[in-house]
């Protein structure tokens, strides 16, 4: 593996995923394989998460991770080509991401979509960049339009906790939100579960909220959340704004809430979100407190993807 920034960079899942099970038994395993090298974590925007788990991974192969705010810390880079620097942008990342280049082994970097232009999100510019002028692997922390990081840990969680030979019936419901959130996660599970092959997948949203096809052919889709839940398994509940009329909240009407109620429709699913989470907006106490969220499970599992991504970079490149 060079880069992993979506599903298209691993040529196997279930191969990653056991290796991440294995490091999750055993976090030493590979402790020299990183030694002597340097991951650079590079934030635009915030995280809790991703940076410590990703920090956290690398340490557990023998490397060292440095962490940068370019979003706070550092000069605001510029990403488009040929551009006339006379605006609030400092430094091109044709000049940055070189330096980055000799200064670390693998370079990560997390950014978020503007949510005002799709075409420019999709574009997916500013790890494409990175990718392009870092001469380096690169692992996407989240980017505009994707979290690859968080779907893989989201696959290692369900293959976990699900025991039987049957497929899971594995729900991703919408969730209400205060404020326009990105379509990555959403866009990003459906992506990897599509790839995954191994579910019976339902996505769930109101009129008007509907994702890239680019990234749900292949599941059901129905406004219809009730019917969805009936028998499911898993329940991913995350919130997105518009894709069509770009970044927009249309419907927050709080029905769309997971709670006990509706989780007497499914076959006593497990209920999933990535974090963090808008209590009794996006997902209910009774929910979160209750014995069927793995939200911390989840969240806990992000070091074992990092590291198993972490691991086959090393091994690949040298
Ligand atoms: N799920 C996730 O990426 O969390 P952070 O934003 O805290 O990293």
């Amino acid at each position: 593996m060079r880069n992993f920034v979506s599903v298209q960079d691993v040529s196997n899942i279930d191969a990653l995923v056991q290796q991440a099970l294995a490091y999750k038994a055993n976090p030493f395993a590979d402790k020299t394989l990183g030694i002597n090298k340097r991951i650079g974590c590079l934030f635009l925007n915030p995280s809790m998460r991703t940076r410590l788990s990703t920090q956290i991974a690398a340490q557990n192969l023998g490397m060292e991770a440095i962490i940068f705010n370019v979003g706070n810390e550092g000069w605001m880079l510029e990403f488009e080509e040929e551009a006339i620097m006379s605006g609030t942008s400092v430094e091109h990342v044709k000049d940055a991401a070189p330096i980055f280049g000799k200064y670390f082994d693998i370079l990560a970097i997390r950014t978020f979509p503007s949510l005002k232009n799709r075409d420019d999100d999709y574009s997916e510019l500013y790890i494409k960049q990175f990718i392009k002028y870092a001469g380096i692997p690169v692992v996407s922390l989240e980017s505009a339009t994707l979290h690859p990081l968080q779907s893989l840990t989201d696959i290692i969680t369900i293959t976990e906790s699900f025991n039987e030979t049957r497929k899971p019936k594995i729900v991703l419901s919408w969730a209400p939100h205060v404020k326009p959130l990105p379509q990555c996660v959403a866009n990003s599970f459906s992506q990897w579960i599509n790839t995954w092959g191994k579910a019976d997948f339902v996505i769930t949203h109101p009129e008007d909220y509907e994702l890239s096809e680019e990234f749900t052919k292949g599941a059901i889709i129905t406004y219809n959340q009730n019917e969805a839940l009936i028998d499911a398994d898993f329940v991913y509940v995350k919130n997105w704004s518009t894709f069509n009329d770009y970044g927009k909240i249309y419907e927050s009407d709080p029905k769309w809430m997971l709670n006990n109620k509706k989780l007497e429709l499914t076959n006593d699913a497990k209920i999933m979100h990535c974090l963090p989470v808008r209590r009794n907006v996006e997902l209910s106490d009774e929910i979160l407190d209750g014995p069927n969220s793995i939200v911390t499970q989840e969240a806990a599992n992000r070091i074992w993807a990092a590291q198993s991504v972490l691991a086959e970079i090393l091994k690949t490149n040298g």
